[in-house]
């Protein structure tokens, strides 16, 4: 038995400590905005915070948690995430939307450490998120309508 703070709620799960987090989040809690999508760390669809910082949990046994807090794509709140959302709205940027969830972690994760990132900065930052509908371009864009969103 592993327990687990996600989103703010303590949760405990029945799984062996080797498990992914990913599939104690989706199966075991049931939150299944997070995805899975290649399962060996490239592709950041499975991407939550522990305690703030973006992580694949496809990679990360439930036993290196911990105590930390995740979030997840259900949990998130704030400024941040506010303005990302509603730049991902206006923009239409999903296409599929399998991949999506993990680039708004990746996005959120970077404008709060970056209020203006460049082009450069946003293809570095997002860079590990793949998207095989290849939204990319309306990625940055929102990205950057979001941190204009944010100035004001
Ligand atoms: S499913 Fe975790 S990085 Fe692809
Ligand atoms: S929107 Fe389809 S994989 Fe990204």
């Amino acid at each position: 038995m592993v327990s687990l703070n996600v989103n703010g709620t303590t949760h405990s799960v029945d799984v062996d400590d080797d498990t992914p987090l990913l599939w104690a989040i989706r199966d075991n809690i049931g939150l299944t905005g997070t995805k899975f999508g290649c399962g060996v760390a490239q592709c950041g669809a499975c991407t939550v915070y522990i305690d703030g910082q973006p992580l694949r949990s496809c990679v990360t046994p439930v036993s290196a948690v911990g105590t930390s807090e995740i979030t997840t794509i259900e949990g998130l709140a704030g400024k941040e995430a506010d303005a990302v959302q509603a730049a991902w709205i206006a923009r239409d940027v999903p296409q599929c939307g399998y991949c999506q969830s993990g680039q708004v972690m990746s996005a959120i994760a970077l404008l709060k450490e970056n209020r203006k990132p460049t082009d450069r900065d946003i293809d570095l930052a997002m860079n590990g998120n793949i998207c095989r509908c290849a939204t990319y371009v309306r990625i940055r864009a929102a990205i950057h309508d979001a941190a204009r969103a944010l100035e004001i």
